[in-house]
């Protein structure tokens, strides 16, 4: 394995605290991945970890909703009692509501008793409250020197209401000391791509127009909204996966080499490619992007029903966006980046497709030689493909065949010996050394809002509605047509 090395860049923080801390989030990712840092033995010898939320739990109450979370989420063969009984041995809880003083005071009173140094506040709330929580804080005298924040995404649902967030965290804690997640930057396939791209010399010299003819990332899933319709129904496809996920991707995709593995250095190539971003605006959403919603259909062979009979009353929310993107740099000059994402598409997949140009001149009288590609499939397996031409096999004497064959790396299979953590495990690591090279910066979170509130004021001024797509396929038709018209044609 390519180990990536994070260096800690302050003393680890010593209390954790979780807004949140019984909310759904907390209890099917953050624990489960604080019980796997702790059971390697990676979490800070000395850590304390205090919820806390408007539900009136006591500790106990509280260790045993976690011990429940826990067992629920790992894997029967990572779970250890001891080990468990060890994290809850950490855990604290207080029941506030942050708005109210004297909840604020008696929080306030425990994190003093617990802490010893730095502190992580974690805020897994609702983001109308990361600001009001801030202040409170601050009110408080709970932030300043030796601690730091983390905030979950979405950081607002427009430019205007996410730098109104950002301003409101940064009365408080300055940009360095603000851990903004995107849990995709956690997962150990993204951080593959890094290593992919910039441990290898095979790569970078095709990485670039004159070799790459089109790229595409897809993150698909076959789940529909969960009964989160409330969230969902007012954000959408565009906001909830493509303003952050998809553009993260990208960006790591497209990015030039930074010139080292460090929080400045990665953010500011990254943010160079947002700013590289053509903006589709009103005059270019008809041509550059499709909307969709999904109705009733199969997934997996199981009738599933339509979002609006999901959700219970009518929307024009939509569940699938797919969008030709271009980078207007050198690197990629012309270069299509087809995004797309999707709820109840017909299976889990998450995987970016370089296709390369087509060799310049056939010396195989009718073969079809179909282009080299590499498909870096990070979701549900890590798996890298390179896809090469091969002669068939044979004496044919009409002149040489030629097929497309796979040179297959299977990572799971390869790094079998090793567990798959939950990006938490990852974020949670350096979060607590204070290393945020894996988070997103402000500057990264505004621009990629300043390029899809465009696409979204386009939608909205034309009118545009989302097409219907049956669930179990992958999208309306004019998603097709979005790359045929170019002459390509989506993977799948
Ligand atoms: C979240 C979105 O950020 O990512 C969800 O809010 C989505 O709607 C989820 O299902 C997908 O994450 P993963 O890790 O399952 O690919």
């Amino acid at each position: 394995m390519v180990l990536v090395p994070v260096a800690a860049t302050r003393a680890p923080a010593t209390l954790l605290v979780i807004f949140g801390a019984t909310g759904d989030l907390a209890q099917r990712m953050l624990f489960p991945s604080l019980y796997g840092l702790h059971a390697d033995g990676l979490l800070p010898e000395r850590l304390r970890i205090l919820g806390t939320a408007r539900g009136g739990h006591d500790a106990d109450a509280f260790r045993a909703l976690v011990a429940a979370a826990v067992q629920r989420q790992v894997p029967a063969r990572e779970f250890d009692r001891d080990r468990l009984d060890g994290l809850l041995a950490r855990l604290d809880y207080v029941a506030a509501d942050t708005r109210d003083a004297a909840d604020m005071a008696r929080l306030g009173a425990r994190i003093r008793a617990l802490r010893e140094g730095e502190v992580v506040y974690h805020l897994s709330t609702a983001p109308r409250f990361y600001a009001p929580i801030c202040d409170a804080l601050a009110a408080h005298g709970l932030a300043g020197a030796g601690t730091r924040v983390m905030l979950e995404k979405p950081i607002g649902h427009d430019l205007a209401s996410a730098i109104a967030i950002n301003d409101g965290v940064a009365r408080v804690f300055a940009e360095d000391c603000v851990f903004r997640v995107d849990h995709y930057l956690g997962k150990e396939g993204v951080q593959n791509l890094l290593a992919l791209r910039f441990g290898n010399a095979l790569f970078e010299p095709l990485w670039n127009a004159r070799h790459v003819e089109q790229v595409q990332i897809t993150v698909a899933e076959a789940v529909g909204v969960e009964g989160r319709g409330d969230y969902y129904d007012g954000s959408g496809a565009m906001r909830d996966m493509l303003q952050n996920h998809l553009l993260q991707l990208l960006c790591l995709a497209a990015m030039e080499p930074p010139s080292q593995f460090e929080p400045t250095a990665v953010r500011n190539e990254k943010l160079k490619v947002l700013r590289a971003l053509r903006p589709i605006g009103r005059a270019e959403v008809a041509a550059e992007t499709v909307a969709g919603q999904y109705v009733a259909g199969a997934v997996g062979g199981q009738a599933v029903p339509g979002y609006i009979e999901e959700l219970g009353h009518p929307s024009r929310t939509e569940t699938f966006v797919a969008i030709r993107a271009h980078v207007d740099n050198w690197r990629w000059s012309g270069v299509p980046f087809y995004l797309r994402t999707g709820k109840r598409l017909p299976r889990r997949a998450t995987e970016i497709f370089l296709q390369l140009r087509a060799v310049p001149h056939s010396i195989f009288p009718g073969a079809r030689i179909e282009p080299n590609a590499l498909v870096i499939r990070l979701q549900p397996e890590e798996r890298i493909e390179l896809l090469l031409m091969h002669k068939t096999p044979g004496l044919d004497r009409a002149g040489v065949r030629l097929s497309q064959v796979a040179l297959d790396l299977d990572l799971h299979e390869e790094f079998a010996a090793h567990r798959r953590r939950p990006a938490y495990e990852r974020l949670y690591l350096d979060a607590l050394e204070g290393n945020g090279t894996l988070f997103v910066r402000r500057d990264e979170t505004e621009a990629a809002w300043e390029w899809v509130d465009a696409v979204l004021d386009g939608w909205r001024h034309g009118d545009h509605a989302p097409r219907p797509y049956a669930a179990g396929t992958w999208g309306p038709a004019a998603a097709i047509a979005l790359t045929e018209r170019r002459g390509h044609s989506w993977r799948e």
